[in-house]
């Protein structure tokens, strides 16, 4: 039998199966062309880490392990399930070619692929890889997987390598003026290319130009309930202070209360309000 979550908001008295919960969302019918769905997602502990690293050692950073769940895990993948076009960058391009990082560049669980040709989806999602630097091996996955896939930039990137990935046959989506890519310009471009479900699976870096550039549609966010510590960590997002309020409204919490082992774990959600008023 699916875990069995406590809805505390809305309230509700029954338990609900965590299986199927965030397919219910059918995030991939909430955008349109003109205006595409831009949702993200992130495991955090209690005291706001989501991953630790060690600048002295100049290690790269790592999500702890205590905080991941099979819970947590199966609910990310139910969120990967609804997108037509994924969002990530050269960094994680990175961590899989050195595997630091597992892959989760494709919909594995067949049941899910199924979801996905039910509901008007391809068996797997578009993937940009949005990076500055454009120094990055691209994991042969994505073509056994026939998955479209675009190297988003900004406009004063490097010659060089720009030429290079157009030499390999890849598409190049300029989207900023300088190295870096700039939300608006992304999703720009991504409407462009007609996508409809975006999920932003990158870091703080990319989830803030998102939100300063107010494109984020909904943020999906796990909390588990331990503290972690650390000197050196990575937030949600770092960076320059807003100069405008980012308004979230909660729209669901669910609490586990089984895992991690010896805690719990809160499921949220949070609509963002910028963006459904433009
Ligand atoms: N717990 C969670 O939910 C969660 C979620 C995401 C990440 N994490 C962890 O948090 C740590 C930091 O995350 P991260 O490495 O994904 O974060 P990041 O610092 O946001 O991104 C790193 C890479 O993304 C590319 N990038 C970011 N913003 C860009 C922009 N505007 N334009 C062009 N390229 C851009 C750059 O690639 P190039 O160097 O190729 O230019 C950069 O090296 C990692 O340990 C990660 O595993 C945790």
């Amino acid at each position: 039998m699916s875990k069995q979550l406590l809805k505390l908001f809305p309230l509700s008295t029954q338990q609900h199966p965590l299986q199927g919960l965030y397919l219910t969302h059918r995030l991939n019918t909430l955008g349109s062309t003109t205006a595409p769905f831009v949702y993200a997602n992130f495991l955090s502990s209690l005291d706001g880490r989501i991953a630790l690293k060690d600048s002295v050692q100049n290690q790269p950073s790592y999500i702890p392990k205590q905080l991941t769940t099979a819970s947590d895990f199966r609910l990310f993948m139910e969120l990967h399930a609804q997108a037509d076009c994924l969002i990530t960058h050269g960094g994680y391009m990175r961590a899989l070619s050195e595997k630091r990082l597992g892959n989760i560049l494709q919909v594995k669980n067949e049941e899910l692929v199924e979801w996905r040709c039910n509901n008007g989806l391809k068996p797997q999602p578009a993937v940009v890889i949005a990076s500055a630097n454009l120094d990055f091996p691209i994991p042969p996955s994505l073509r056994e997987n026939h998955q479209d896939c675009f190297i988003a930039t900004g406009k004063n990137a490097d010659v060089e390598r720009i030429r290079y990935w157009q030499d390999q046959g890849y598409r190049i989506l300029f989207s900023g003026e300088e190295q870096m890519v700039q939300g608006a310009a992304l999703i720009q471009q991504l409407k462009k290319l007609e996508y409809k479900s975006i999920y932003l699976i990158a870091g703080p870096k990319m989830l803030g130009t998102m939100i300063r550039e107010k494109q984020l549609s909904r943020i999906y966010l796990t909390v588990t309930h331990q503290f972690i510590g650390g000197l050196d960590f990575h937030t949600l997002w770092s960076g320059p202070a807003l100069t405008e309020e980012t308004k979230l409204r909660l729209k669901s919490l669910y609490y586990e209360q089984s895992s991690p082992s010896g805690s719990g774990q809160f499921f949220m959600y949070f609509d963002v309000q910028q963006t459904l008023q433009t």
